[in-house]
């Protein structure tokens, strides 16, 4: 339309002349109409139009036709010189308030002359000026999106009005990330960077309003809200624009798992851990909010002698000892941790732990095989005891070493895997020591070392080793003469230091100085007791001593013996006078004979009397 531009005052076009010739042809009296155009706004007193050129009148003869506005509404926007006959404005014209939305605002009066009596009606176009700025109806427009809402969703802004009309009204709108990027007008901006884009839609009543489609996925964990700027910009000259604030929060959806701090968590632990102490704490963090964050732990995949060992807290991912651990029973495990957030996903981390050992198991003896008794003439180096050894410890509290108690026969050699041998080290001698306990000590060299003790009775078997022993070096019997036959007149005794057989005496008689008769008419001897008897009497006429060998020999195999030497005197009965003198045979006794021998015979021979 031609009325956009603003045009100068004196520029008023005239633009229905035809009415007013056609009534002066008809009657003089008949109103004329007269238009002018002005825009809105204009100052007070601001001159509208010359109506006294524009009707043909003179200046002269103004003052009798006394010219004037004659309006039926009350508010009177303009007024006529009566002088001059030029029409000004008179108050505040606002046409949006006069016409509102409408294209075409006209405001019409009349002015009336007298002598004669004339009508005249003006028209005034009211053009519009830009005098308005587009206005939001809501000037913060809050907004919740979800971080899962897919690209190309919808969200509508509202719309903005300008009360003004034609250009001057609202054209477009344009989205800004901030303020300072206000009035750069471009259509429709598709920055492939942003978030959203803005589509400008027109309804029905042809009211544009601005939507947001989301360009590109949101997310919460980068950037929980936006600020965007809206401004509606309208056609005029200077343009003039309105804002609103755009407030979105990105809401959160579950699109994070959890992550563990570490993928792989090791410990080691000492055995002898007590029940209820912290092996580890696992911790994973999850980037969402809310109970799409909270974490839950629990055993994904657990041993079943881990899971008895174990226990984990569901909140804090703290793992526990549930019962004593022990290495020698499992030195390591390997679990997996679950941890599930409150939206259900899950993420699983490996957990090993690594138990250390400690000196908690003493050494382990057993008696593999034994020789009991051994026989007193073993050699030394017999082997009499085959021990295995145990620790169920490793490294250096699994290692043992084995000692005997000092001063003993016999010492341990270690031999082949954990076996040792307790040999003799000496002679030995069943008469001394007849039974042994060896105490073997195992020790291990844990720090404190454990050690245990095991006592073998060792026994020690006979051997015909020694010879009966008489109880005297020699014997010497005094035998009354004439003492009846079978009378018991002595008793001679070895004993022997060995055991049983080996100790059985039997006593026989070897030899004896009666070399003209034999021995047994006239002595015996008991073989079991060693006593001494008389077959016949004695004379001491025929013979006054005798001498013999008396055996002790014991029951070993080979049997050992000794012998004695037992005198016997005899005892003279005074049944005669004396008168032989003494035999050959006695005076070489003297003269061989012990000195002993020689001091009992005197003696006997006083004893004798009447020698
Ligand atoms: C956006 O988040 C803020 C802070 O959390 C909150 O105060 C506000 O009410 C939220 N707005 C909407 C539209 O949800
Ligand atoms: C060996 O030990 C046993 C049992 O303790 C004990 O009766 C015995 O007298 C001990 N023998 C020796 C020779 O020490
Ligand atoms: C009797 O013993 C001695 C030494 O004790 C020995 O010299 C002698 O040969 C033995 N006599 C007999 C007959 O065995």
């Amino acid at each position: 339309m031609e009325i956009r531009r603003r045009e100068p005052i004196r520029a008023v076009t005239r633009q229905v002349l035809l009415f007013p010739f056609l009534l002066s042809l008809f009657c003089r009296a008949v109103s004329e109409q007269i238009r002018y155009s002005i825009p809105e706004e204009m100052a007070k007193g601001s001159l509208v139009g010359n109506l006294a050129k524009d009707l043909g009148l003179s200046v002269r003869e103004l003052p009798k036709r006394k010219l004037r506005v004659v309006s039926v509404d009350k508010k009177q926007h303009f007024t006529v010189n009566e002088e001059s006959g030029k029409v000004y404005v008179n108050d505040r014209i606002d046409r949006e308030e006069i016409c509102g939305t409408s294209q075409l605002c006209i405001i019409n009066f009349e002015t009336v002359l007298e002598n004669p009596l004339n009508i005249f009606h003006i028209n005034v176009a009211i053009q519009d000026i830009n005098d308005n700025a587009p206005r939001f109806l809501k000037d913060n427009i809050k907004l919740e999106v979800s971080e899962s809402t897919l690209p190309g969703a919808r969200f509508l802004l509202g719309n903005a009005e300008d009360p003004d009309v034609g250009v001057n009204s609202l054209q477009s709108y344009q989205l800004n990330p901030n303020q300072d990027f206000i009035l750069e007008v471009k259509e429709s901006g598709d920055d492939p960077n942003q978030d959203f884009i803005l589509e400008v839609k027109e309804g029905r009543d042809g009211n544009k309003y601005a939507e947001l489609a989301l360009q590109k996925p949101l997310d919460r964990e980068s950037q929980s809200s936006l600020h965007l700027i809206l401004t509606a910009v309208d056609g005029g000259e200077p343009r003039r624009t309105g804002t609103a604030q755009i407030w979105i929060n990105v809401s959160d959806a579950n699109d994070n798992p959890p992550v563990f701090t570490q993928e792989l968590y090791k410990v080691s632990l000492r055995e002898n851990a007590p029940t209820g102490s912290l092996v580890l704490q696992v911790k994973a963090t999850d980037n969402d909010e809310g109970s799409y964050a909270q974490i839950s732990y629990v055993f994904s995949h657990i041993p079943e002698k881990a899971r008895q060992k174990f226990s984990l807290d569901p909140e804090t991912g703290k793992i526990t000892v549930k019962e004593p651990l022990d290495f020698e029973e499992t030195c390591d495990y390997t679990l997996v941790v679950e941890a599930k957030d409150g939206g259900g996903l899950v993420t699983h981390c490996e957990v090993k732990i690594g138990v250390l050992d400690e000196n908690d198991n003493a050494p382990e003896m057993t008696l593999t095989s034994m020789s009991n008794p051994i026989p007193e003439d073993s050699l030394a180096g017999t082997v009499i005891a085959l021990i295995n050894v145990k620790d169920e410890d490793s490294e250096d509290n699994g290692k043992v070493s084995c000692h005997l108690q000092d001063d003993s026969p016999f010492k341990i050699i270690s031999s082949a895997n954990n076996y040792y041998k307790v040999v003799t080290d000496s002679t030995l001698d069943m008469e001394r020591t007849p039974e042994y306990n060896i105490t073997i000590t195992a020790v291990d060299k844990g720090s404190p070392p454990l050690s245990t003790q095991k006592t073998i009775l060792l026994q020690i078997s006979d051997i015909n080793d020694n010879a009966p022993v008489f109880e005297k070096p020699s014997y010497t019997a005094y035998v009354p003469e004439n003492s009846p036959s079978g009378a018991s007149i002595f008793s001679v005794k070895a004993s022997d230091r060995d055991l049983d057989r080996n100790a059985r005496v039997t006593y026989s008689i070897l030899s004896s100085n009666l070399e003209e008769v034999p021995l047994s008419s006239y002595i015996s001897i008991n073989s079991q007791t060693g006593a001494i008897y008389a077959q016949r009497s004695f004379d001491y006429e025929q013979f006054r001593e005798f001498e013999m060998q008396v055996k002790a020999q014991d029951g070993g195999s080979p049997p050992l013996s000794s012998n004695v030497t037992v005198r016997g005197f005899i005892v003279d009965q005074n049944d005669k006078a004396p008168r032989i003198p003494y035999p050959s045979r006695w005076l070489r006794l003297v003269r061989d004979g012990p000195s002993l021998g020689r001091g009992r015979l005197s003696g006997d021979k006083g004893g004798g009397g009447g020698c």
